[in-house]
This record gives C-alpha cells, structure tokens and sequence, in this order.
C-alpha cells in the first residue's frame, strides 16, 4: 500500500533546513506519496525545489491560514490539512494517510509499521508536553487509555504525528477544527473511531518511532553591525525577509 505523508509547511528561516531534512528521511521509504500543503497565497519555489530533488511522487498545494488566525495562539496547520484532505478524497482511493509536522522526526521503522494500517494505527511520539512523551497504552494488545500530559477533556489525547488512518475511512465526513490543541481529537471523533477499533503498533507502544523536535527559531540579525557589510552579503536561496 502507498503512505501518503501530509506535511503543513510555512515560511520561516528553519523552513528549508526541515524539509530538507525530513525530505532526505522520506526519500528511503519505498511507496510514498509526499502531499507538502504550503500556508502561503501561491506555492513557494523553494519549497518546490526541495520536492523535485527529492525524486518523490508529490502534491504542492497552496491552503493559506484564513486571515483571523494570524497572530499567536491560532491552530496551525489546519487549513493545510483540510486541503490535503480534500485532495486525498479526489484523488485517492487507497492507501494510508499520515500527518507529519514539517519539524517532526521519523524512524524508518515507523512507515513498515503504519503501512498496514486496516482502520486506524496508533503509536507513542516522543519529546511532547511535560512527560516528554505521549503514548497509548495497551493492555492485552489493545489500547485501553492514553498517557499525555494534556488530557484537556478529549476521548484521544495523541499528538497528530501519534496515529495514521487507511483511506477507506476519509469519507466527506471526516475533518479537522480550527480549535488550537483539539484538531487531533476532534478529526478523530469525525472518523467515528472507537477505543477497540485502534490498532497499536511498535511493540504494544512501547517504543518511539517519532519525536516531535522542534528548531530553536533563528535569532534576527543585528542591524547595528556594519550596514556596509550587510550590503556585501550574497544573496541566499534559503534567505527569508523577516
Ligand atoms: C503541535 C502539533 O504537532 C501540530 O500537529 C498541531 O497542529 C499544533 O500543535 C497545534 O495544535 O496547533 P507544534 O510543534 O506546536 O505542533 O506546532 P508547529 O510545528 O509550529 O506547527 C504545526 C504544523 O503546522 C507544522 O508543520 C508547521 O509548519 C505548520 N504551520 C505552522 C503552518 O502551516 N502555518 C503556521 O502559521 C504555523
Ligand atoms: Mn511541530
């Protein structure tokens, strides 16, 4: 079955070094498809640049952020993946969708494991919230509640890298809320998932497969150095006007 990988993407500094990254993880993984919905009004050329060199089946979509969630405590990354979501439902019938953070890093491992997913495959991500992880737990192969740090009165309390869904079940029905803190929950409540539908993977969840690291943001440059120097500066591909 092909894995098609959903990543949010937006311009910033650490843009280019994290797709680049996760783009040099993916190309080992044999059938991916790597949808890149970008929040910008047009698809930006670095970000298709680093598509192309990667030699992988992709979709650039343009799904700009609506105006109202500009600022700072906005969901992100969710008019990326109702995008994504719809141009899944045009276009593929089968297959698994997994949603990965552009800041996000996998094993390997991981794409074996999801591959098969029947309904919907859950596993722990590393590096989140104050436990450092957030997993479910499995009692007798199933998953019987959830250890994260942030319950936050949800039925799933995972991380959107925590669970990947087969295609079959992205039906007009299914989506995503712009409610910062509740898009995981709330998509999966949509699919109509119950706790003993769940299929956990990596070992009974007990081992991490992803983390969900994030970059130091780059420190703006200090405009009192030499403004005559600034000027010499090349001009950089990977260069983003703050
Ligand atoms: C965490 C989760 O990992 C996200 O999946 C979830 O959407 C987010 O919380 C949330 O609840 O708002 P976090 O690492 O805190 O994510 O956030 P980011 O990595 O900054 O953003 C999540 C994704 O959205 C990234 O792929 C990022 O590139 C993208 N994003 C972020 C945009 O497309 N536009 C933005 O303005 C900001
Ligand atoms: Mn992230």
């Amino acid at each position: 079955k092909m894995i098609y990988y959903v990543t949010p993407t937006y311009p910033r500094p650490e843009q280019v070094p994290e797709l680049t990254r996760l783009g040099h993880t993916l190309m080992h993984v044999p059938r991916i498809h790597w949808i890149i919905a970008d929040d910008q009004p047009i698809c930006s050329d670095q970000v298709l640049i680093i598509l192309r060199r990667t030699g992988l089946p992709y979709t650039h979509i343009s799904s700009p952020k609506p105006y109202v969630y500009r600022g700072s405590n906005f969901p992100r990354g969710v008019a990326n993946r109702r995008a994504a979501l719809s141009w899944l439902r045009d276009n593929v019938q089968e297959g698994v969708l997994y949603f990965g953070d552009d800041d996000n890093t996998v094993d390997l491992q991981l794409f074996e494991e999801i591959r098969n997913t029947k309904k919907v495959s859950m596993f722990p991500v590393g590096l989140i919230g104050d436990y450092g992880i957030s997993a479910p737990i499995v009692k007798d192969g199933k998953v019987v509640a959830f250890f994260d740090s942030w319950p936050g009165s949800r039925k799933f309390p995972v991380d959107m890298a925590g669970f990947a869904v087969n295609m079959k079940y992205i039906t007009s029905a299914v989506t995503m809320p712009f409610i910062a803190g509740h898009e995981e929950d709330r998509f999966l409540l949509s699919l109509g998932l119950k706790l003993e539908d769940i299929e956990p993977l990596a070992d009974n969840c007990s081992r991490v497969f992803v983390w969900h690291t994030k970059t130091v943001k780059f420190k703006k440059p200090n405009l009192k150095m030499n403004i005559k120097k600034l000027h010499e500066l090349p001009k950089y591909d990977s260069f983003v006007k703050l």
